[in-house]
Formats: C-alpha cells, sequence, structure tokens
C-alpha cells in the first residue's frame, strides 16, 4: 500500500500517523518511538508546564527526526508556547481554544502549525488562521473533545471538502493500519491516533491492573 499523503511528505515522515499529543501521558520516550518508527511524535504538553518540558522535549529531540508538541489551547499563554518552541519542535499543535493568539508565534519559529477541531466553524476558523494541517476529531475519541459533535466517519470527510487543500488528519477511534487505510479513504491525509498509543510502555501511565 501507498503511505505517501500531503502529510507525510510535509513533515518528511514515512507513515500518515500522528501520535495525538495526550496531556501528560504522550511523553518524551514515547514521542520518540513514534518519531523513529516513521510517524510524527507530538508531546502532550497540555497546559505547557515548563518543568515537564524540560524534562520531555530533549528525549525526542534527541531522535532527530520530525517531532512536535501539542497544548490545551485554553490553559495556555503565550510564554509556554516561547518555551515549547525553544526545544525547536518542527510542529505546534492547538486542541480545544482559539488558536488565533498564537498562529503567528509559531509560524514566525519556522513551526508548522496542527489545528484540531470538533465542528465545522472551528474547522474554518483554523483554515482561516493558516493551519499547516487539521486534525478533523471525531466523538468516538478519547480524552478530551466536545461531546455533542459528529463522529469521526461523517466529520471527517465534511472537513476534508471545507479545509482542501490543507491536509486533515481523522482522530477518533483509530486504533490499527485498516483504520489508517479507513481515514485515507476518507480523503485523510493520516490519522491521528491517541487511545492505542496509550495502551504501550513507553506511556506515561501506570500499567493497569486487573483483579481476578
Ligand atoms: C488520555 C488522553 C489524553 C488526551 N489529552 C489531549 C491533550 O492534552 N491535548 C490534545 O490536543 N488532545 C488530547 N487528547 C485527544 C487526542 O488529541 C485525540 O483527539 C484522540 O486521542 C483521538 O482519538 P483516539 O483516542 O480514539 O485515538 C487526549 C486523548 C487521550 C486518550
Amino acid at each position: 500500500m501507498e503511505w505517501s499523503t500531503a502529510f507525510t511528505e510535509m513533515f518528511g515522515v514515512r507513515y500518515p500517523i500522528a501520535l495525538a499529543p495526550m496531556g501528560g501521558s504522550a511523553g518524551g520516550e514515547l514521542a520518540a518511538a513514534v518519531s523513529r518508527a516513521g510517524g510524527l511524535g507530538l508531546l502532550g504538553s497540555a497546559n505547557g508546564d515548563a518543568e515537564w518540558l524540560a524534562r520531555e522535549a530533549p528525549i525526542v529531540a534527541a531522535t532527530g527526526k520530525p517531532w512536535g508538541v501539542g497544548f490545551l489551547t485554553w490553559s495556555i499563554d503565550v510564554d509556554a508556547v516561547d518555551v515549547a518552541l525553544s526545544y525547536g519542535p518542527g510542529a505546534v499543535m492547538l486542541s480545544f481554544g482559539d488558536p488565533s493568539p498564537y498562529a503567528e508565534r509559531v509560524r514566525e519559529a519556522g513551526a508548522l502549525l496542527i489545528v484540531q477541531v470538533c465542528d465545522l466553524k472551528e474547522a474554518e476558523r483554523a483554515a482561516g488562521l493558516g493551519a499547516d494541517v487539521i486534525v478533523a476529531q471525531g466523538t468516538e475519541s478519547g480524552g478530551h473533545g466536545a461531546s455533542h459533535g459528529r463522529s469521526t466517519l461523517p466529520f471527517v470527510p465534511a472537513v476534508v471538502d471545507l479545509a482542501a487543500p490543507v491536509p486533515v488528519l481523522a482522530a477518533g477511534g483509530i486504533a490499527d493500519g485498516r483504520g489508517v487505510a479507513a481515514a485515507l479513504a476518507l480523503g485523510a491525509a493520516g490519522a491521528l491516533i491517541g487511545t492505542r498509543f496509550q495502551a504501550t510502555a513507553e506511556a506515561l501511565v501506570q500499567p493497569a491492573t486487573t483483579t481476578p
């Protein structure tokens, strides 16, 4: 199967797969593993905690592969973005909130801007801001997001049509190669995957405990 898409070409990665920047759990080791394997590793910086970034960013930066950092936009300020940019990410991803105050800063630093959207209004705003990549998040998504939007299957093609020619990543309920292939069939340039990567040795989460 041919994996080359507008997304892989833009980032110089082998596979059309990005690690979702899961707050706290998508740390340096997980982002590094994804980037080394040929995807785009995105650190989950959440609110931009400087100590967390100082610990995790150098780990993924040391791979020499493309990587980025993602935020919960409502919980950050320009200082958080500046601190993240000081580590030289290739991309900054903004989710859940107004990305407008930060778009220019990201661009000026030479990083690509990825904006995650939960509805068409947000998609229009992201395209208007000049986002380099738009992530269309369906309601199947784990973690943060809108609870009342559209599910991935109908939402992704709507965003693809609205945002063209901006590449779109599908997010929500994608956990294997079949899901990635489905995302491409919907017109997306790849998939952003969270929950599946949470269940890895590299994620910064406690191993699950089971009771008999
Ligand atoms: C545990 C967890 C934490 C998350 N935290 C963030 C976050 O801090 N910032 C963000 O942009 N997205 C966050 N997300 C949402 C992801 O960006 C993405 O939309 C989602 O993981 C895709 O769906 P999936 O989990 O079914 O793959 C989180 C997702 C999970 C599962």
